[in-house]
This record gives structure tokens, C-alpha cells and sequence, in this order.
């Protein structure tokens, strides 16, 4: 393992390297323990570089078996190889030159996941962002791009299978049982898009013809038997391709375009050219095994990683700090692309929920960072919900600014301009100023600042003069290292909302620009004016959740209740509802935890059980408006002196007086939102379902015993529903014998399938209450977990330390102690890992006392335990500091 070494990376340091590589040719003669790894470099000194700069190159527990110069020995004086560089001395002044390095690998002891290792039997390898580095000595950073040629050579029988990036030359055997593949990628490509797969595996194949006639080759493959669990998957892949032609205008430009499924990956996916390599948790399903939210989740995830095939491969980054240049364009285009294929409203009702659930928290802590950082310690610990999420918000909110015109023109031109090039986000925003003309300087704040902008606004109705104005405020949060902040261009959209509901147009606007529903707030403090104003306007503000900010807006429970009932963005009515029920569960939090009575007001369960009963209205859109915000969501809006036992009681109580309110409506949803025929996994069934099960959860918290839950359980046909009732027998009906039967049940039907016992792993870390800690516990004894897998460690410990918050937040501490001893045993064998359950901390400081002092205590001690990982190093320092 690289322990740390403590260096800081900088974005003011950028420089381009010294040398211009040309072209790289590998191969790989692959073995567990020893491969052997051949590297032919073609470089060049760029012009103007030092004639005595030597050539630096990166290693990470790297051996040298080989080093050749234009194909001959090199003197032992004129380079220095280490595990973590190779420097080579005295080469030519400008003429190309080849090195040949020979470094030999073992993938079998790869437990970090990084680089060539092995999973299920076969080899594989992740390359982003710096594992390229522990297969060969390279210029590994991605602003050095060049062609690949790969040659594998394998034992035929265990690896029928050779594949990496690009079109497939040729293969033929190779002596003694061996035999070799080999694959050309004509498009310069950085080292962390390389790729390369071998083993024995089974293929879905299709076809896809492009808009320009051309037939590409799709192949998916997978573990023998498991090929018809892949079908949904290719479907998502030919509908991403299609509609990446129809909206952004962008060909596949490969002959073949292959994912590789394996068991074990620290993420979700890679998008490396051609080749993609993917968690098989977001390759595999069948309404047996599948969740209707895996379902989504495979969609989103093929998506995203076929559009990195232009926002990524085609134009890439030109240092880590762009990350976002490639990240937060390609989540935007694969939320509009489910969008498009599903509900929108929902959809970015899922996208709010999810942004304010994990990036919010993230910009308000410790660990908060802009989307475009400008240094860092450990780049694997900038794959954050900051560069993703809220990266795909900022172009989002360019292309609200522009208008979807002028951002098409703008994107077809980052198109234009670049292909092919390393580029920086600087580069991409000037293409939407150049096509649209706007000066887009304060905008870039939103790269550059990082925490949750504040607004304020409040707002008045003057009868006589028929004006309405508002007033509003913005207030950047200081984060770490950023002190002060200066006023954002924030896009607000908005509607006026008469007392009957209609919309009103103002006559005019004065105080601020207003294009279509956009209001643009540039100032520190504005006053915007309305004319024309009829009657008192209810004001609709950040409709679509336009831009990613905390909006402090009091009004009226009955604005609310209108805006709930009227408006035409779905969205907004979904953000009416949550701020009318907020409140009651922010007030009942703090009574809970001085033990007084808990209350709710009934403007918000009228408003939240009329939108359930509320037919014109999708299901799925119901069941989001039932979903309340979780017991964290609830911590954050309260914002300090937290007790999670409080803010779950009080959740609870507020969930019991909806159920006992709503009996008739939950019952009507339940006895009629059944989907007949056969398992569909489309969005409107899905919703119907998810609107079921969520009937059935209040309704269990009226039952006084399992048994309806219980018949739920037992006569599900799908994962959607077998999974919700189980969910809700451990809830709501822990310590029962149906309960325990039917999680015994669950178990005895999937022991054969790892996916399937996550959900059984997550259900059950999910338990509220401090006896959770025991059943983790018991749960790790299991033959059926796996501590090197990464999806067993995120189902059973990543479920307790992040949804879990009573468990996992129980008043001595024995929680956060837990957690201090898995993230030091962890990041034994895997950093990226560890450092990433570690994250569950980053609001530690919002708890009381008590267990602030214990969390404390546990966080100092994983930052002196010695032999600390860069990544897990960086994540602590940064959350006690
Ligand atoms: N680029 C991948 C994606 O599409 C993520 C890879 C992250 N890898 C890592 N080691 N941090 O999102
Ligand atoms: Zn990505």
C-alpha cells in the first residue's frame, strides 16, 4: 500500500510535460502473480524544453525488470527507478525516441482495485485516475494523449477472452496452450481511459447502426448464466446511442462498443474507450432479483458512461482539477436523458432529493471544496457529490441561462473546437460566451466558490399601484479555505400563482433581468418589482429547483397549500409540500428532544394526503410527495446540537399522524395501485408500484401486527415489492417472528446471488436503534459476507454508517468506535474504500455534545494509527480540522 507521503498538488503548479509521447504499444503476457508487463513509448522533447530536462515518468509499487533505449541497454547511471518513478537522463535534443520498460505485476495481490487485478476469476483493470501508474511506469496525467496498440497474450483455456480498448486487430495462437489478441485505438486516448479485460465470460450481442449508416458491434458480458439478467442493460445502451445522436448530436466512433461486468469495483462504472468496465450491480437485472430503482439505476449508469464517450474520452481533462469537465456535463446529460425517458418531474425530484441529501451536507462541512478545486492531496477523494451532482447543477443552470438554443449552439461548438484535445473549464465556458454573448465571468463563481449559497427573499403586494416586489439576498457560506465570498449569478426561475390558482404575467420588471421565467439575481441584495399585478401573487420561487441553493422564504401555509395544488411545475408542487411538512418535523425534532409533545399541523397533511389521493397526478409523483425527508435531511435543516433518538422519534410520530390521517386514502392506494399482467420495469408501472408499497408503509404503522405486511411479502412477484415489504417488516416489526422468517426466507432463496443479499444485508443494517451495532456485527460473521468485495462492505457497514443515524449514532459512541476499527482494517487492503465510508463523519460537528465528544475521539484515533493511506489521511485531517 502507498502510504502518504503528504504531498499537495497544485492547479497554479500545471504545466505540460517536457516530452510529447507519440504512441504507446504494450503487451501484457498475463499470469495472477507475474505478468509481465512490456511498454514501447515513442517520445519526443517538446520544443523549447531544456535539452538536459530528463524524461520523469510515474510509478506506484512499481518493480523495473527492463529498460531499454531504442532498443538497447541503458548504463545504470543514466536513470533511477523507484516503486513510485522512473527518470531517464540524457536523451536526444529533439529526434523521437523509444523506450522499452519491462515491469512485472501481480494482479492477484491487487486488493486495492487499481490497476490490473483480478475479480471473479478473470483479470481487469481501473485505470481513473492514477491506477495506470501500477502497471508500467508513464506519463500518467491526461493531458498526454496517444494511440494504443494492446497485445495480450494469456493461457487460452481459463481466458478465451482478451480484450482492451479500440478495434480488434487479430489474435492466433501462441504456443503451449497460450494465445493472443490484438486491439488498435486509433483515438489518442490519457492513460486513464486504458482498459483491459481477460477470462472466461458470457456475451449478450447486438447491433447499432448509426445515424450515418455505419454498424456498430455491442457486446456485453458477463458471468456464464448470467447473459439474460444483461438484456436490460443492452436496451439502455441502444437507447442512450440513439438519443445521444438526437439531442447532442454525437456518433459512436468505434466499430465495437463493449461493458464488461465484474463483482468486484470500488465504483459504480468506468468509461474507458470502448471498453467500459462496470460494477455488475449496474449491469444485472430481472424483475426476479431487480429492484425497480436498480432498473433506473442501470439506465442512468450505461448512459452516463456512453456519453463520457465525447464529455471525457473525445475531449478530456487537462489536469485532475477539471474533473468536473468531464463529470458534471456527463451526470447532466444522463439526468436529461432519463428524464427524457421517464417523468421529468420525478425525475429531478429524485435528482433534488438526492443533491440535498449528500452534496448539501458535503458543501457545508469539513470537506466541503469547490467544483473546480485547486488542490488536493488524494484526487480519488474528488470523485464527490460537489464535482458530479452539483457540477451537472452549474450546467444546468448555463443551459437555464442561455436558453436551449443557444446552449446547443454552444455545445455543438465545445464539440467543434476541441475534439481531441485536454481542456479545462475555462474552455468549455467560453464556448457558451462566444455563442451567446454573454459575459459569463461572475457566473464561473459557481466553479469557483464552494458552499451552498443562502437567499433570502421576502416579498410585498402594494393594491394601489398594482406592483408586487420582492426582495432578496445572497449569502455565500465560508467553506474551508475560502473566507470570503463574492455575490453569485444565481438563475432563479419563478411563477406568480393568482388566489384561484392561474398564473399571472407581470406587465413589466424592473430591479432585474427577466428572461422567460428566469430571474437572474446578481447582487448582493436586489429589489425586483412586478408590475401590473392584478391581486396578491403567490409567489412560485426556484421552480425546477433552477439553482442548487438553501432558500429562507416564509410563507404562508396557504401559499404553500396553493402552490402545492396549482402549480404547473410539478417540481415546485413537490417543494410546496416539503416546505409545509418541514417545519412540523424540524419543530418535533426539538420537542422530542426536550420531551415534549409532538404536534402536526393539518395544512400539511391535508396538502400531502390531497396530492396522494390526487388522481390527474402520475403515481410516482405521489409516492415522492409521501417519501418525507430522511432523519438526516432532518439533521441538516436543524443544523446543530443534533440527537439522532429526537429527530427519529419525531419523524416517527409525524409518519404514525399521517398514517392515522390518511387510513382511508392508503387503503384505496393500496387495495388499487396493483400493476396487472407481467412485470414491467417502465416508469409509469414502476411509480404505481412505489406509490403502493408506500401505502402499505403507513399502513403498517397502524397495524398492530405484521400479518398484511407479512401477506405482502408473501405474495410478491417482483424484487420492487419483496424487498419494499421486507423493508418494512424490519421497520416496522423488528423483533417478530415473521420478521425473522421472512428475512430467513429472503436469504435462503438469493444465497446464490451477492446482489440479491446486499438488499438483505442493507435491509437489515438499516434497523433503527443501538442494538443495530450487535447485528452488524453478527452479520459480518456470515459466510455470506465478503470483506474484500466492495459492494458487501457499502450494503452492510456502508448502510449503517450512512442510513442508520440512531444505530449508527447511538449515545456511548460504540458506533463511531466500529467505524474507527473497520476504516483502519479496511484500509489495509483498499484506501479508495475506506476513505469513502470514512465521508459518513463529515457532519459530526452538527451532533450534541456527547456524541460529538465520542465521535471526536474515534476520529483521532484512526489519524494517529500509523501506516494511514493518502486517502484515508486526507479524509480525516480534513473532517477534524
Ligand atoms: N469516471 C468514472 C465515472 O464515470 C468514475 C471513476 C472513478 N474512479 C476512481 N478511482 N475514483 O464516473
Ligand atoms: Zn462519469
Amino acid at each position: 500500500m502507498r502510504t502518504d507521503t503528504g504531498q499537495i498538488i497544485n492547479l497554479a503548479d500545471y504545466r505540460p510535460t517536457d516530452f510529447v509521447l507519440e504512441r504507446v504499444d504494450l503487451t501484457f503476457d498475463l499470469h495472477p502473480t507475474e505478468t509481465k508487463v512490456e511498454a514501447r513509448l515513442i517520445f519526443h522533447r517538446r520544443e523549447g524544453v531544456d535539452a538536459n530536462a530528463p524524461l520523469v515518468l510515474d510509478g506506484d509499487e512499481l518493480v523495473l525488470s527492463g529498460l531499454l533505449l531504442d532498443q538497447s541497454e541503458l548504463p545504470a547511471g543514466q536513470y533511477d527507478a523507484t516503486p513510485e518513478g522512473l527518470t531517464v537522463r540524457n536523451l536526444p535534443e529533439s529526434a523521437p525516441f523509444e523506450l522499452t520498460i519491462t515491469t512485472v505485476i501481480n494482479p492477484e495481490a491487487n486488493t486495492q482495485l487499481m490497476g490490473l487485478y483480478r475479480t471473479g476469476g478473470i483479470y481487469c483493470t481501473q485505470c481513473e485516475a492514477e491506477g495506470f501508474r501500477r502497471i508500467t511506469y508513464f506519463p500518467d496525467r491526461p493531458d498526454v494523449l496517444a494511440p494504443y496498440t494492446v497485445n495480450i497474450i494469456a493461457e487460452k483455456e481459463a481466458n478465451p477472452l482478451l480484450l482492451s480498448n479500440g478495434n480488434f486487430l487479430g489474435g492466433a495462437g501462441y504456443g503451449e496452450g497460450k494465445h493472443f489478441a490484438a486491439w488498435f485505438d486509433p483515438h489518442p486516448k490519457p492513460s486513464y481511459l486504458f482498459a483491459l479485460v481477460a477470462g472466461d465470460l458470457g456475451v449478450v450481442e447486438d447491433t447499432f447502426t448509426t445515424s450515418s449508416g455505419r454498424e456498430v458491434a455491442l457486446k456485453i458480458y458477463v458471468e456464464h448464466g448470467k447473459e439474460p439478467r444483461a438484456t436490460y442493460a443492452m436496451d439502455a445502451l441502444k437507447r442512450s446511442m440513439k438519443w445521444d445522436e438526437e439531442r447532442f448530436g454525437r456518433e459512436y466512433d468505434l466499430d465495437i462498443f463493449m461493458i464488461v461486468a465484474v463483482s468486484d469495483f470500488n465504483m459504480g462504472a468506468m468509461e474507458n474507450k470502448g471498453l467500459n468496465v462496470f460494477n455488475d450491480k449496474y449491469v444485472l437485472a430481472d424483475p426476479e432479483t431487480a429492484t425497480d430503482a436498480d432498473y433506473a439505476n442501470i439506465e442512468a449508469i450505461i448512459a452516463h458512461e456512453y456519453f463520457h464517450n465525447w464529455t471525457g474520452n473525445r475531449i478530456t481533462c487537462r489536469d485532475w482539477f477539471q474533473l468536473c469537465l468531464k463529470e458534471g456535463l456527463t451526470v447532466y446529460r444522463d439526468h436529461e436523458f432519463s428524464a427524457d425517458q421517464r417523468s421529468r418531474p420525478v425525475k429531478r425530484i429524485a435528482e433534488v432529493r438526492h443533491l440535498k441529501s449528500e452534496q448539501f451536507p458535503e458543501d457545508g462541512g469539513p470537506l466541503a471544496h469547490p467544483v473546480r478545486p485547486t488542490t488536493y492531496r488524494e484526487i480519488n477523494n474528488f470523485y464527490t457529490t460537489t464535482v458530479y451532482e452539483k457540477g451537472s447543477e452549474v450546467t444546468r443552470m448555463i443551459a437555464t441561462l442561455l436558453g436551449r438554443d443557444l446552449f446547443k449552439k454552444g455545445m455543438d461548438l465545445y464539440f467543434d473546437r476541441h475534439d481531441g484535445q485536454a481542456v479545462t473549464i475555462e474552455d468549455f465556458v467560453s464556448c457558451f460566451e462566444d455563442v451567446s454573448g454573454r459575459d459569463l465571468t461572475q457566473f464561473s463563481l459557481w466553479y469557483h466558490q464552494a458552499g451552498t449559497p443562502l437567499v433570502t427573499a421576502s416579498g410585498a403586494y402594494d393594491a394601489n399601484a398594482k406592483t408586487f416586489t420582492l426582495s432578496l439576498e445572497q449569502m455565500v457560506p465560508a467553506t474551508p479555505g475560502q473566507t470570503v465570498k463574492k455575490p453569485m449569478h444565481i438563475p432563479l426561475r419563478l411563477g406568480l400563482l393568482a388566489e384561484d390558482g392561474g398564473p399571472i404575467t407581470p406587465a413589466s420588471v424592473t430591479g432585474a433581468e427577466l428572461t422567460d421565467d428566469v430571474l437572474h439575481l446578481t447582487k448582493k441584495a436586489q429589489t425586483v418589482t412586478f408590475h401590473g399585478i392584478p391581486s396578491r401573487p403567490v409567489l412560485s420561487l426556484n421552480r425546477s429547483f433552477s439553482t442548487p441553493i438553501n432558500l429562507q422564504f416564509s410563507q404562508s401555509t396557504e401559499d404553500l397549500a396553493l402552490i402545492a395544488r396549482y402549480e404547473t411545475d410539478h417540481f415546485a408542487r413537490w417543494q410546496a409540500l416539503i416546505d409545509l411538512g418541514l417545519p412540523n418535523l424540524l419543530q418535533a425534532a426539538r420537542d422530542a428532544r426536550q420531551g415534549a409533545d409532538i404536534t402536526c399541523g393539518s395544512a400539511f397533511t391535508d396538502a400531502l394526503l390531497a396530492a396522494a389521493a390526487d388522481e390527474s397526478l402520475e403515481p410516482a409523483f405521489r409516492a415522492q410527495a409521501l417519501a418525507l425527508p430522511s432523519e438526516s435531511d432532518i439533521a441538516r435543516e436543524l443544523g446543530g446540537n443534533n440527537d439522532p433518538d429526537a429527530i427519529h422519534a419525531a419523524r416517527q410520530t409525524i409518519i404514525k399522524r399521517i398514517a392515522e390521517a390518511g387510513k382511508d386514502v392508503f387503503t384505496v392506494l393500496y387495495d388499487g395501485m396493483q400493476t396487472p399482467g407481467p412485470f414491467s420495469p417502465d416508469a409509469a408501472s414502476a411509480g404505481r408500484r412505489a406509490l403502493r408499497n408506500a401505502a402499505l408503509g403507513y399502513l403498517s404503522q397502524l397495524d398492530e401486527t405484521p400479518a398484511r405486511t407479512k401477506a405482502a411479502y408473501d405474495a410478491a412477484n417482483n424484487m420492487t415489492d419483496l424487498s419494499a415489504a421486507l423493508t418494512i417488516l424490519a421497520q416496522r416489526f423488528p423483533d417478530t417472528a415473521e420478521t425473522a422468517a421472512a428475512l430467513a426466507h429472503f436469504r435462503d432463496r438469493f444465497a446464490d446471488n451477492a446482489l440479491v443479499i446486499d438488499k438483505w444485508f442493507a435491509i437489515q443494517a438499516a434497523i433503527p436503534g443501538a442494538v443495530a451495532l450487535e447485528r452488524i456485527r453478527l452479520l459480518m460473521e456470515t459466510p455470506l459476507f465478503k470483506r474484500t468485495n466492495p459492494n458487501r462492505v457499502r450494503s452492510l457497514i456502508g448502510t449503517f454508517v450512512f442510513a442508520n443515524p440512531t444505530g449508527f449514532g447511538r449515545a456511548d459512541g460504540a458506533g463511531y468506535n466500529f467505524l474507527a476499527d473497520e476504516i483502519l482494517e479496511i484500509d489495509q487492503r483498499n484506501p479508495q474504500l475506506a476513505a469513502r465510508i470514512l465521508t459518513s463523519m463529515r457532519s459530526w460537528r452538527l451532533l450534541e455534545p456527547v456524541r460529538a465528544d465520542h465521535a471526536r475521539s474515534a476520529l483521532t484515533r484512526i489519524e494517529r494509527a500509523a501506516g494511514l493511506s493518502t486517502d484515508v489521511r486526507d479524509i480525516v485531517e480534513r473532517i477534524l480540522k
